[in-house]
């Protein structure tokens, strides 16, 4: 993850580019509930405006996040998968009903899927990208967007080319775990 930008922009194509790509991520059913609102320019001030105010913006740790020229905000448009689910091949499933009787929120799952290939693909390109959340803010942002109903918004993935001044946050300093491969059931690690 990126946190300091330049404000130099990205061209238009290659945000198109990238989130033609991202999108080609797996989902359930082949639902394609992920869309992508795409912030620049004003947009991303006015972002910003809203989830990290003035007092708080005075003490931030990353200055240089303000500088990307693009937030995009995946988005889980749940009403695709209600639609899915309640035609002919999917129907006995009951999920088109009701997102309670799903027991995975796919719609995210799916979304996070696009989510890292977008990741992925500003790595690939040379660009740098922070994933953020929106915490309590996400209702605010949600209405920032004009998001119907039944459409969510996953969190910020701010875009642009890596400034000079990036150190890495408390949580990248954290150790990388070993044992997380369960064989067979859960407690039995493979040894290290
Ligand atoms: C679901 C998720 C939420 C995150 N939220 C934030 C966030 O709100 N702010 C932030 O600075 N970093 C956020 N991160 C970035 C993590 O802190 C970062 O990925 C982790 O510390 C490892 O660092 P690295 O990705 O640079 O290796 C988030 C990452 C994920 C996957």
């Amino acid at each position: 993850m990126t946190r300091d930008f330049l404000s130099g922009p990205i061209p238009t194509d290659v945000i198109s580019e990238m989130l033609e790509l991202a999108r080609r991520a797996p989902s359930a059913g082949n639902s394609q509930g992920t869309e992508f609102v795409v912030l620049e320019g004003e947009r991303v001030a006015e972002l910003w405006d809203l989830t990290l105010p003035a007092e708080k913006r005075d003490v931030f740790a990353w200055p240089g996040l303000l500088r990307a020229p693009v937030v995009v905000v995946p988005v889980a448009n749940t009403e695709r998968y209600l639609a899915r689910y309640s035609e002919s091949d999917k129907a006995q499933t009951d999920l088109g009903k009701d997102l309670n009787n799903w027991a995975v929120p796919y719609w995210y799952v799916d979304c996070a899927f696009a989510t890292q290939n977008l990741l992925l693909l500003a790595t690939n390109r040379g660009l740098g990208a922070l994933f953020f959340g929106f915490f309590e803010r996400t209702q605010a942002v949600s209405e920032f967007l004009g998001l119907p109903e039944g459409v969510y918004p996953l969190g910020g993935v701010a875009l642009g080319w890596q400034g000079s001044g990036d150190r890495p946050s408390q949580s990248a300093k954290l150790p990388r775990r070993h044992q997380v491969v369960h064989w067979n059931r859960w407690g039995k690690y493979l040894q290290s």
